[in-house]
Formats: structure tokens, sequence, C-alpha cells
């Protein structure tokens, strides 16, 4: 009989997991997203996010006060505007969503709290895309950027720590990073959407912000297509060079191979986005008791950080920093 290697020795009992175990995961890893609408009386439950609502300005303060007491690492605020227009003014103006709900997280939590922002327009435009739009109708990337800059310089004056540009328009971290330092904002953190990819698997975020984009159109002009995986480190380079602190893996599971390649390229923090179809996959399963919804959120969060994303944003982050806290 030949000798047999015994990996399972290390298995046998929870202790020894344990203490081998490669991947941790802490809720000060996590950020959680959330929604805070204009002009809303009551929290407004979001149907395909079971769990997540649109919050009021006073909700929002509760989740937050809730969700730092648990330990969770940060949030980051999506805004939903009463109006939108063709400029997305509501991302720069002074006193838009964000930037009131930025003053009132500030005053509650100082320091004390991880507060970032979401800085696209798609959430403000009348058209649901990210950008400004050309007279084609084509999303025009350089127009963009100015006002990319402003809504930077908007969020870090409301009390912005991390400002996270998501819209895929090229030379927009540079051109933040500049916005920023010229306004007198050189600590605000840049945390970059760089590798983000052209998703179904965003499709109830964008009911959580009330987002249609005009005439069935989509965002593979600017966002990622997901046959590539070379182009995710090139991208993260890009940014890298133009000043991001922090960069990001968007979606999560589908592209674990692409935040591995990440993890030894680059050498700033590296964050993965396990977004809002990730998330309603698991919840739809497990509410038909298909699957353990909290066991494969824990295994899907986990494996995240094990293909090497330092933070995870998710859904999930109230309710792991639950668990992971009893
Ligand atoms: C753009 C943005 C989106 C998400 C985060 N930032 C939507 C999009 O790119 O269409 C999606 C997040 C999620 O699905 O959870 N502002």
């Amino acid at each position: 009989m030949f000798p047999i290697d015994r990996p399972r020795r290390l298995r046998r009992t929870a202790a020894l997991r344990r203490l081998v175990a490669e991947a941790t995961l802490d809720p000060g890893d996590l950020i959680a997203p959330l929604f805070v609408a204009e002009g809303l009386d009551a929290p407004r439950a979001i149907s395909s996010l079971p769990g997540q609502v649109q919050h009021t300005l006073d909700s929002l303060r509760t989740e937050v006060a809730e969700l730092a007491r648990r330990g969770v690492g940060g949030v980051i605020l999506f805004g939903v505007p009463a109006q939108k227009d063709a400029v997305g003014s509501g991302a720069y103006d002074p006193d838009g969503i964000v930037q009131v709900a930025l003053r009132a997280l500030r005053d509650d939590h100082g320091d004390d709290v991880v507060v970032m922002a979401d800085l696209c327009l798609d959430e403000y435009t009348d058209h649901g895309h990210c950008g400004v739009l050309a007279t084609d109708g084509s999303v025009d990337n350089d127009a963009t950027l100015p006002l990319y800059a402003r809504a930077a310089v908007a969020q870090a004056r409301a009390g912005a720590a991390v400002v996270a540009p998501s819209g895929m328009m090229d030379g927009q971290v540079g051109a933040i990073r500049s916005g920023l330092d010229e306004a007198g904002f050189p600590d605000t953190v840049i945390m970059s959407y760089s590798t983000k990819y052209a998703s179904g698997l965003y499709g109830p975020f964008r009911e959580a912000v009330d987002v249609e984009i005009a005439g069935g159109g989509d965002r593979r002009g600017y966002q990622q297509d997901y046959r590539n995986r070379r182009e995710g480190t090139r991208e993260a380079r890009l940014d890298v060079a133009e000043g991001a602190d922090i960069v990001m893996v968007k979606p999560a599971m589908t592209y674990l191979d692409v935040l591995a390649d990440l993890r030894r390229e680059v050498d700033v923090p590296l964050a993965a986005y396990h977004v809002s179809g990730e998330y309603a996959m698991v919840k739809a399963a497990a509410e038909r008791g298909w699957i353990d919804g909290p066991a494969v959120a824990l295994e899907q969060i986990t494996a995240v950080r094990r293909a090497g994303a330092d933070l995870v944003l998710t859904y999930f982050a109230r309710e792991l920093a639950e668990v992971l806290g009893s």
C-alpha cells in the first residue's frame, strides 16, 4: 500500500479549521450600500432587494448608527433625487440629496465612520446615462469630466471621506483628483470603480434608484465587455496612474478571475462590489427554501476575499456583521 497524503488531518476539528483558514471576513472589511431619497415621508421598500429600502434622511441616520455599532467598515451613499434633468445637476448641487445626507452623517459621526459617496450622473439624469449626451445621443466622455470634478468637490465639501466614481469615463480619476486638489481637498480618498463590467446583474439597483436608460439603451459603450479579462487590469492600472487610492472590480462572483489578476498587478487596496443582482439571486432562492441564504452569503463574500479583495461592498453587510459578531 502506498502512503496516503492526508489533507483531511487539518479539517478534523472546527478549531483546527479556523487556525489554518486562509481567508478571513470581518465586519470592518464590509461596506454597506445605502439609498437615500429626496422628499420621502417614510422608508420605501425596494421589491427586488428584499431587506433594502430607499431611506429618508432620518432612517438613513438610524441605519448608519446601527451599522457603526456593529463594526461595519463603511457606507456608500446613492441618491434618489426628486427631479432629474439632462445634465444631472442633483449630483453636484450643494443641496442635492446626497450632499445633505453627507452633512448629516458628518454631524453624527465625524471621522468615526468611513462615509463614501458614489459619484455618477445616472441617478440624476432624465436619460439615465452616466454622463451628458452629445447632440448625436452618444455619451460625451470629455464634457462629462468637469461635472464629475464638480460633484466630487460638492461631496468632499459636504463631508465625504471617500468619493467613488462609477461612470467609467476615460480620465475621470485624473479629472476628479485635480478638481479636489485645486478646491483644497487633497485628503479626500478616491475609490475608483476601475474595472466595471456592463452586467445584467445591476437590474435591482436600477429599481432602487428609479433609473431607466432612455430608448431601451445600455452602457456597453462605456462599461467593460464581459468577454474581456486583460482589459480589467489595464483599466485598473490607468486609474492608479491617475491617482486612484483604491480600485474595484464589479460585479464580484462572475469576475473572481479579474479580481485575482488585479491582486497580483496593482498594490493599492482592492475592493469588490457584490452587486444588487447577486444579492437578489441569493435572497430569491433562499425565500423559496432552495438554499440557506445566510450560509451562501457568507460563502460568497468570503470567496471574494479569498480571490483578493481587501474590502467588499455588499447589501449583506448588516446581516453578515450580525452573524460574524455573534
Ligand atoms: C452607477 C452605478 C450602478 C451601480 C453602482 N453604481 C449602476 C450601473 O452602472 O448601471 C450598480 C450597483 C448594484 O447593482 O448593486 N451609478
